[in-house]
C-alpha cells in the first residue's frame, strides 16, 4: 500500500471563529455591518455604501428589491438565520426541507440561500439548469463540513475498502458536508442523510452493506447508531490525522459503524450539567436537543431531533409547558417569542450564535439583491458538473428513500 503524507492536525479557521459572537446578554438585534465587523472573523468585503445602513434602511431596500425582482427570485432560509434575514425567506426549513424545496423549484431564475455554503451547494445540485444559486456572504461556511477535507476522506475510503474489500462498507454523509464528499458517497453506492432522517437512512445503509462509514459528524453518527441498537463497542472513531485513522485492521473488521472525527462547535457546547440545572429549576421541564450534541447530552435529554422536529414539538405542546432547548440560539429565541404561553429557553446561558450562519447580515442580502437588479449575479455557488452528477446520485437516493415523508 502506498504511504500517505498525513497533514498536521489543524482546527478549521471557522471553528476558531465561533466564539467571536458569544455574549452574556441576549440581544441578537442586527447592528450596522460596519459595527459587526469588529468581530474577528473573515467577513466578505462589499461596497462601503452598505456598511453603515441601519435596520430600517436595510429593511426598506430589501423590500423594494424583492418587489422589483418578483417571482424571478425565491429566498430560502435556514432556521438558524437571524430574525432580520429569515423574515424575507419565502420558505424556512431544516436542511432536509430546504433541499426538497430547492429540488421542486421550477419558476425562479435565482435562488438566494440564506444559510451556509453546503446548503447552497445542495440547492445548486438539485435545482434546474436555468437556475442560479447565490449565497449572500461567500464566507458563510460550516466548521463541521470543513473538518472533512476531500483528500482525507478519499484516503479514508481507499484504506477502508483495502481492508474490508468492495461491497463490505457503504459511505453515508450528513448533509453538512461539501459537494465533493457527497460525490464520493454518490459514486460509491452511498447516500446523504440529514438530522431528520439519519436513523432511517443508516438502516438503509445496513441493507446495502455490513458496515457504514458515517461522516463528518461523529456525534450524529454515534447517536444514530445507538438509536438503531448498535452497541457502542461496535462504533469506532476514524481520526483523519493518524495513519489508518488510528485504528487497527482488527478494529475495522470488528466495527459496524466507523465515524469520522468531526463535530459542531455550537452543539458540543451543551453539557449534562446544564440539563441537571434546568431540571432543578423546573422539575416538569421538557429537555429537547439537536442530535449533533454529544451522546451523553442526547441520552440525558427527554427528546432529540432536527430543527424542524424541535419546532414541531414546542409548537404542538400544551400551553403552560416548559422547554429547555439545546440548539442554535436564533431558533431558540424565535421559539420563545412565538410561544408566549409556554416557557422556552436555551440550555446554555451564554448566547453563542453559529458564527457562520450569523455572517448572513441583512446588508449582504441587500447587496446581492440590488446587484441582481443591475443584472449582476454575485456570490454564485456553482458545483462543477462531474461533482454535481455524483453528488446528485447520493442526494437523489435520500429524496427517493424518504419520498413519502412530510416534513411539515
Ligand atoms: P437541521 O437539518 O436540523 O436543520 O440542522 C442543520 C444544522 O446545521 C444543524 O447544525
Ligand atoms: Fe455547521 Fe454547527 Fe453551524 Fe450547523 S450549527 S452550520 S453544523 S457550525
Amino acid at each position: 500500500m502506498a504511504s500517505k503524507t498525513l497533514r498536521t492536525p489543524l482546527l478549521p479557521v471557522t471553528e476558531l471563529e465561533h466564539s467571536e459572537f458569544c455574549r452574556l446578554d441576549d440581544d441578537l438585534a442586527a447592528r450596522p455591518l460596519a459595527e459587526e465587523m469588529a468581530a474577528h472573523i473573515r467577513w466578505q468585503e462589499i461596497p462601503p455604501e452598505y456598511l453603515h445602513l441601519d435596520a430600517r434602511q436595510l429593511d426598506q431596500r430589501i423590500g423594494a428589491a424583492r418587489t422589483a425582482l418578483g417571482n424571478r427570485l425565491v429566498v430560502l432560509g435556514h432556521h438558524y438565520q437571524r430574525e432580520e434575514v429569515i423574515k424575507y425567506a419565502d420558505l424556512q426549513g431544516d436542511s432536509f426541507k430546504l433541499a426538497q424545496h430547492a429540488a421542486s423549484q421550477e419558476e425562479a431564475e435565482y435562488i438566494i440561500f440564506c444559510g451556509v455554503h453546503f446548503m447552497a451547494e445542495t440547492a445548486d445540485i438539485l435545482s434546474k439548469p436555468h437556475q442560479q444559486v447565490l449565497l449572500p456572504n461567500i464566507n458563510a461556511g460550516c466548521s463541521m463540513a470543513d473538518m472533512a477535507p476531500t483528500d482525507d476522506a478519499l484516503d479514508c475510503w481507499d484504506d477502508l475498502v483495502n481492508v474490508l474489500g468492495e461491497g463490505a462498507i457503504v459511505p453515508i454523509t450528513y448533509m453538512n458536508s461539501t459537494a465533493a464528499i457527497k460525490a464520493l458517497c454518490g459514486r460509491s453506492g452511498g447516500i446523504v442523510c440529514t438530522s431528520s432522517n439519519a436513523p432511517e437512512l443508516m438502516a438503509w445503509g445496513f441493507e446495502q452493506a455490513e458496515r457504514v462509514l458515517f461522516l463528518p459528524d461523529e456525534h450524529l453518527g454515534r447517536n444514530t447508531a445507538v438509536k438503531l441498537g448498535i452497541p457502542l463497542e461496535k462504533v469506532v472513531l476514524w481520526n483523519p490525522f493518524k495513519p489508518m485513522g488510528g485504528l487497527t485492521e482488527e478494529q475495522i473488521l470488528e466495527a459496524k459503524v466507523i465515524l469520522w472525527r468531526g463535530h459542531c462547535a455550537v452543539h458540543t457546547r451543551f453539557r449534562t450539567a446544564q440539563i441537571d440545572a434546568a431540571r432543578q429549576r423546573f422539575p416538569d421541564v421538557n429537555v429537547m436537543v439537536h442530535p449533533e450534541c454529544t451522546h451523553e447530552v442526547v441520552q440525558a435529554a427527554d427528546l432529540n431531533g432536527s430543527t424542524e422536529q424541535i419546532i414541531k414539538a414546542v409548537t404542538e405542546a400544551p400551553s403552560g409547558s416548559v422547554w429547555a432547548i439545546g440548539t442554535e440560539i436564533n431558533l431558540v429565541q424565535r421559539l420563545a417569542l412565538g410561544n408566549p404561553g409556554k416557557t422556552v429557553f436555551s440550555l446554555d446561558s451564554v448566547v453563542c450564535p453559529c458564527s457562520t450562519m450569523y455572517r448572513i447580515h441583512p446588508a449582504y442580502l441587500t447587496w446581492v439583491m440590488e446587484e441582481l437588479l443591475k443584472g449582476n449575479v454575485v456570490n454564485r455557488i456553482e458545483v462543477d458538473s462531474e461533482t454535481k452528477a455524483d453528488a446528485k446520485l447520493a442526494l437523489q437516493r435520500m429524496l427517493d428513500a424518504t419520498a413519502d415523508r412530510n416534513t411539515d
